[in-house]
């Protein structure tokens, strides 16, 4: 099922179809990606973040990523899911790597994503040869964000550009089936998504991808503490669920909720009855 789902992505890149990706981490937002047809639907460790509150993405233990992944996975029928391996399931030993992503492939997940880290390729090419579809993600990867001077683009001088054409030729060779471009200017991402085979998903790396994706918390404007350049933000989510909250406030302060179609009735004999009876 899942590999079916692979090969409509290599289609798509065939064709020069786009590729639709997005972040999604509960049952209801999984559940509409799902329905309007979103291709890549994934559990980012970008959760820490815009669910958790947390400052670094590294702060998300395996176990927690688990109980996100399992409600998407239970709830999407046609997506392909991929479950992003946090930081703390990744950067261990060999052995325990392999032993998380078996245990996110065995939950469901159709694959799972790991951000490239010095002694990535050996965790990469264990898991794609244990039988697990791999996501590579290169650029900005937040996970080692401090390693790269921060949050900035990649790749505007020679020396970067080349390494970062490198590390998607070894992710390809290492038996990715798609690479994410997370921060990267467009005529590199342009560059690498013609050099590789595999589909390339674009996040702040310009139109020439086979595909974009985006953090949904972003794209609904729900996530406000900060907003990179390269998101497009297509509804405020904030504001208007502050809008909802403050009414709902407004009216159970004035008695205004719930009314009667908002309540249940009792039976009008039931009322008599306890309204006599003299034990109550
Ligand atoms: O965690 C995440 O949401 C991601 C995407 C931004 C690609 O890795």
């Amino acid at each position: 099922m899942g590999q079916e789902k692979i090969r409509n992505l290599y289609q798509k890149k065939e064709e020069g179809k786009k590729i639709t990706a997005l972040t999604a981490y509960d049952y209801c937002f999984s559940l509409i990606l799902d329905e309007v047809g979103i291709d890549i639907i994934l559990v980012g460790d970008s959760l820490a973040n815009v669910v958790l509150g947390r400052k670094d993405t590294k702060e998300l233990a395996s176990e927690e990523m688990m109980v996100f992944a399992q409600a998407v996975i239970k709830t999407v029928k046609s997506s392909l899911v991929i479950v992003d391996m946090p930081y703390q399931s990744c950067h261990v030993d060999l052995a325990s790597g392999l032993r998380n992503a078996e245990r996110f492939f065995s939950s469901g997940a159709d694959g799972v994503k790991i951000e490239w880290f010095e002694g990535c390729l050996k965790l990469i090419e264990a898991v794609v040869k244990a039988g697990i579809p791999v996501i590579g993600h290169i650029g900005l990867t937040p996970q080692t964000a401090d390693k790269l001077g921060g949050f900035r683009v990649q790749g505007r001088d020679y020396r970067r550009a080349k390494e970062l054409i490198y590390q998607a030729r070894k992710l390809e060779e290492a038996g990715c089936f798609s690479l994410v471009l997370e921060c990267i200017p467009a005529s590199l991402s342009e560059i690498i998504t013609k050099k590789v085979k595999i589909p390339t998903i674009g996040i702040g790396a310009g139109p020439f991808c086979d595909g974009q994706i985006l953090v949904l918390y972003d794209l609904i404007g729900l996530f406000q503490k900060y907003r990179p350049k390269f998101v497009r933000q297509y509804i405020n989510m904030y504001n208007l669920v502050k809008k909802a909250v403050a009414d709902f406030k407004e009216d159970v302060e004035k008695g205004n909720f719930p009314q009667t179609q908002e309540s249940f009735s009792l039976p009008q004999e039931v009322l008599e009855r306890i309204r006599q009876d003299e034990e109550i």
